[in-house]
């Protein structure tokens, strides 16, 4: 079976989904259950004997001494992390906590685990590290996009922390030998997304009637991929892909902010205009830039289609069309994860600011 740690959020969740659907190997699926971690992304899986949830933390070692000797794992894929910038800058320490600290003890964990296999499953072992392509820092607007010989030069806490982990990874390969791949993506959209991301925050906000907050000028520069195209790309690099590497996840598809939730209200417009006949660019309100935020990342994914073979099947358009699809057709997961810990982020990430 695999061990996906982090697995109840929303790239991990869609992984577990996928996973299952393609293949009947078994999920082992450890997650803390964070503010990010909602079962309700996993709700299809409710009765299915291949998904085993753990509630648990990826710091916790002697937790993950015994899931190892229990399950028996052939790879694992960790998700688990704190993935929010804004969160990473209001209170670092989890990121830290989580990214860093649990990281280390996970890889030592599955060091003690990996060493102890038999010669043919030690063989067959593979630890894939989920990493962000905001690990290689800021590009002016006529640099090439980020190549895996990019430095690192991370600009947030959340990057940093993330920057820290994908260095031990490495570590643990060459000075243990721990059979590890890494993937640094760009950023992701599609079901599940936790509205505090600025796709579905957009989303959520104008159908309740609230306003866009655009930070800054509006643009600020990503890459956008699908989430399932990511999915994908990871299942590609766990089954093919060369040892101690890391692979470039992402889906050329460079827009600014401003142009991202212009596209967002349009799509409403369409699918579901507002009752007075306005469009939702009417709710559009430029708000207090982040703080050291990074104007562009963009990524050259071509190694991973040069040695994997890996291309996204979506575009751009046929993503984000899917993605406020789905949104209007789930109202009751939006009213589920508007509650409690959510709401009260929100308030505090955007108090005084004009409505
Ligand atoms: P998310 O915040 O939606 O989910 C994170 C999950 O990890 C949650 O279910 C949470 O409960 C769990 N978790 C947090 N701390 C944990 C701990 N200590 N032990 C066990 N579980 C813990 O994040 P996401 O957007 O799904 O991102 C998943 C991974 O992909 C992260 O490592 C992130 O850095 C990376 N990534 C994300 C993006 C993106 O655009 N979202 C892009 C590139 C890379
Ligand atoms: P986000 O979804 O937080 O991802 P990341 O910071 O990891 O790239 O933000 C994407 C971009 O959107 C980023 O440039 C910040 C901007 N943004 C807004 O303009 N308004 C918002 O309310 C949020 C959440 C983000």
């Amino acid at each position: 079976m695999l061990l996906v740690t982090g697995g109840a959020g929303f790239i991990g969740a869609n992984f577990v989904l996928d996973w299952l659907a393609a293949s009947q190997e078994p999920v082992l699926n450890l997650d803390k259950l964070t503010y990010a971690g909602n079962l309700h992304n996993l709700d299809r899986l409710q009765g299915d004997a291949r998904h085993v949830f753990v509630q648990g933390d990826i710091g916790d070692s002697a937790l993950l001494g015994r899931l190892l000797a229990e399950h028996r794992p052939r790879a694992v894929v960790n998700f688990a992390a704190e993935s929010h910038v804004d969160r990473s800058i209001h209170g670092p320490e989890d990121f830290i906590q989580t990214n860093v600290v649990g990281t280390f003890r996970l890889l030592e964990a599955v060091r003690h685990y990996w060493s102890a296999l038999p010669a043919i499953e030690k063989e067959a072992f593979r630890f894939l590290h989920v990493s962000t392509d905001e690990v290689y820092g800021s590009l002016a607007p006529t640099e090439p996009a980020f190549t895996e010989q990019h430095g690192f030069e991370p600009n947030s806490p959340y990057s940093a922390s993330k920057a820290a982990s994908d260095h031990l990874v490495r570590a643990w390969h060459h000075t243990y030998g721990l059979p590890v791949l890494t993937t640094n993506c760009s950023n992701n959209y599609g079901p599940y997304h936790f509205p505090e991301k600025l796709i579905p925050l957009m989303i959520v906000n104008a159908l309740a009637g609230k306003p866009l907050p655009v930070y800054g000028d509006g643009m600020q520069i990503r890459d956008w991929l699908y989430v399932t195209d990511h999915c994908s790309a990871i299942r590609r690099v766990l089954d093919a892909g060369r040892l101690g590497e890391t692979y470039n996840v992402g889906g050329w598809n460079e827009k600014p902010n401003i142009e991202i939730v212009q596209t967002l209200c349009r799509l409403l417009d369409e699918l579901r205009p507002r009752a007075d006949g306005q469009s939702y660019a009417a709710q559009i309100s430029y708000v207090t830039d982040r703080p050291g935020h990074d104007r562009r990342y963009a990524i050259d994914a071509r190694k991973l289609e040069r040695e994997l073979g890996w291309t996204p099947a979506e575009t751009f358009e046929t993503g984000i069309r899917k993605t406020v699809q789905w949104y209007l057709e789930h109202p009751e997961w939006v009213a589920n994860v508007q509650t409690g810990a959510y709401r009260d982020w929100v308030a505090q990430q955007y108090a005084g600011e004009s409505a």
